[in-house]
């Protein structure tokens, strides 16, 4: 199902830190440097990343994802440092179900971004939006066993562990690999509270563009 009408996206997302936003072409020599310095950690968990290999791969991509962004089958941005502006990973907000805004997130950072709490506070970004502006019903992230990093993510903030669903999804091997599941859903007693007063509240949004699904630079 495509973007529903009653969709605004914004241009942008913050949290005290980080900047989440679309990516469009002028990103693509720091997305490919960003891919490039962190093979080691994001092949084992992100198969897309073989397949980026020259900066004409990296800006394929980023014209992918905005060709997604627009229809609303996957909202994927940029992480960038809030103030100094660099690009500090990549993260996605996926309906799985627009009629049911049932919402999975994913993230990766760049090798020198890691141990700063930035995936974690995406996440709380990304959640945030989904549950208020959004409507979301129930947001998932689902993580390799083996990747005790992302588990860590998800747990750290609270997100509830439901359960393991065997071999459902590909590993970076091709071979199917188990996920866990964790949840929060919109009247779940555990959620978490992560407001913050004032304009570095977590999840504050850039007004939207004019229509629903724009984004805020050209192609
Ligand atoms: C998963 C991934 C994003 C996690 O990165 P990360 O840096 O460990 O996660 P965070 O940004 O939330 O940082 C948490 C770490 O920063 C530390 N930290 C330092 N300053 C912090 C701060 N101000 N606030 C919060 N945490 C802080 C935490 O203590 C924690 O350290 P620890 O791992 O030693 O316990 C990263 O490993 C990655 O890109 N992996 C490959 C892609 C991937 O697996 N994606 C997920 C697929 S499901």
């Amino acid at each position: 199902m495509a973007l529903p009408h009653d969709v605004s996206l914004p241009d942008a997302l913050h949290g005290p830190r980080v900047r989440l936003r679309p990516l469009g072409q002028d990103d693509a020599a720091a997305l490919w440097e960003a891919i490039n310095e962190s093979r080691d950690h994001l092949a084992p968990w992100l198969p897309w990343v073989r397949h980026v290999q020259a900066l004409a791969d990296a800006q394929a991509h980023i014209a992918r994802a905005r060709t997604r962004w627009r229809r609303g089958t996957d909202l994927a941005m940029g992480i960038f440092a809030r103030d100094e502006g660099h690009l500090l990973g990549g993260c996605t907000l996926y309906p799985h179900t627009w009629a049911l805004r049932v919402f999975e997130i994913g993230y990766w950072l760049r090798r020198t971004a890691r141990g700063h709490g930035y995936a974690a506070e995406t996440v709380q970004v990304l959640t945030r939006f989904a549950f208020e502006e959004l409507k979301a019903n129930r947001v998932e992230i689902r993580v390799d066993p083996r990747n005790a990093k992302s588990r860590a993510v998800a747990e750290r903030i609270g997100f509830v562990y439901e359960g393991t669903l065997r071999r459902c999804a590909p590993g970076a091997d091709g071979k199917p690999a188990d996920r866990m599941v964790y949840a929060l859903i919109a009247d779940d007693d555990q959620r978490p509270d992560w407001a913050n007063d004032g304009e570095n509240k977590i999840g504050t949004a850039t007004k939207p563009s004019a229509r629903s699904g724009d984004l805020p630079s050209p192609l």
